[in-house]
């Protein structure tokens, strides 16, 4: 007789991830009908309380280690706020219920709501600070790019991969003021480079679909929590990214060792930014690259998600068409 061993990661994964879904779909909704109103507090606060409520019906043990912020500065989703029935498997998760809330008020493309789940410690516990990446998809030997070499080796280094000239690489990067050498030197290096306002989770994901995105590489400094979300994401489909937390001041950097950060330095790698079994959950708020936004169609209210799953690299879009959502329409 064959036995059926299902290992307990499994369980979490397989049972779970449809409930993953259901939550990032209601904060993506909520935030939707906010969009292009302007007040980028209200937009977040109206999916931090939806993704909140939907949290605490699943039944996990769940513990938020990247949120909404701390304890006694953010009132929903803070960091080790427990969620969940507390019946069913522990676990970690990062959330980032409005990831681009100027773009959702000014209903600009590509916000999205997204959150991850991994086993208990799978997670880096990453501070609200900033983080320097880089990331590129799948495909490329190891170590073909590198945070610690120049904007210009690492263009010459994936463009030699890729077996093109270093003219025919587009990096994106963050439209930021902090990014202005950056930018310089990978003109130099004759790099196309593709700007950002915003959003830098989709960024990095964007690295995995070359083919239909055009962005090859990413580089630059965003979100330390954004950093995760989206090594998570890539992880499932095979980049590469390397994340090192940035401290602009001493009690930034106090605060992160305080919170398990053993080695303010280090440069992580994308398995040490998210290791072991891992779902990665967004869903559009507003229309973008990676996904379409809520869409209201009568009384019918449209959603599209995608869901990363590490343990087997399994990416599944899912649409859906919400029916019972009258308090879910626009304001
Ligand atoms: P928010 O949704 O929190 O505003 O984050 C949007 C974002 O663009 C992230 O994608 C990115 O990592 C970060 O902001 C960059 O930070 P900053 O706007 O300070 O440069």
């Amino acid at each position: 007789m064959v036995e059926l061993v299902i290992k307990e990661p499994d369980i979490i994964d397989r049972m779970l991830a449809f409930e993953f879904v259901r939550v990032t779909e209601r904060s993506a909704v909520a935030a939707a009908g906010l969009r292009g109103r302007g007040d980028e507090k209200a937009a977040d606060q109206a999916a931090v309380d939806a993704m909140r409520s939907e949290l605490n019906r699943l039944p996990i043990s769940g513990t938020i280690v990247i949120g909404e912020g701390e304890r006694d500065e953010a009132p929903m989703l803070f960091i080790g706020e427990k969620v969940g029935t507390g019946s069913g498997p522990a676990v970690d998760i990062a959330v980032d219920p409005l990831e681009g809330r100027t773009l959702c008020a000014k209903d600009m493309p590509g916000s999205i709501s997204v959150m991850a789940i991994a086993k208990e410690g799978s997670l880096l516990y990453a501070p609200d600070v900033y983080m320097d990446k880089i990331a590129i998809g799948p495909g490329y030997p190891a170590g073909v790019v590198d945070l610690d070499r120049t904007p210009e080796d690492n263009i010459q280094a994936l463009a030699k991969a890729k077996g093109v000239k270093p003219g025919e690489i587009t990096v994106l990067i963050l439209d930021r003021p902090r990014h202005a050498n950056l930018i310089a030197a990978c003109r130099k290096a004759g790099a196309a480079i593709r700007m950002i306002t915003d959003g830098d989770v989709a960024g990095v994901i964007f690295t995995a679909q070359a083919d239909s995105t055009g962005s090859d590489m990413y580089m630059g400094r965003g979100g330390a929590p954004e950093g995760v979300l989206a090594a998570g994401a890539l992880r499932c489909v095979g980049g590469q990214m390397q994340g090192r937390l940035m401290f602009d001041t001493e009690e930034k950097r106090v605060r992160a060792l305080a919170m398990g950060v053993k080695n303010a330095m280090k440069k992580y790698d994308m398995t040490e930014l998210a290791s072991g079994d891992v779902i990665v959950c967004a869903t559009g708020v507003t229309d973008g690259a990676l996904l379409r936004g809520v869409k209201w169609i009568g009384d019918v209210v449209e959603t599209e998600t995608v869901i990363y799953r590490s343990a087997t690299g399994t990416v599944r879009k899912i649409r859906a068409e919400h029916r019972a959502m009258g308090k879910f329409s626009p304001v």
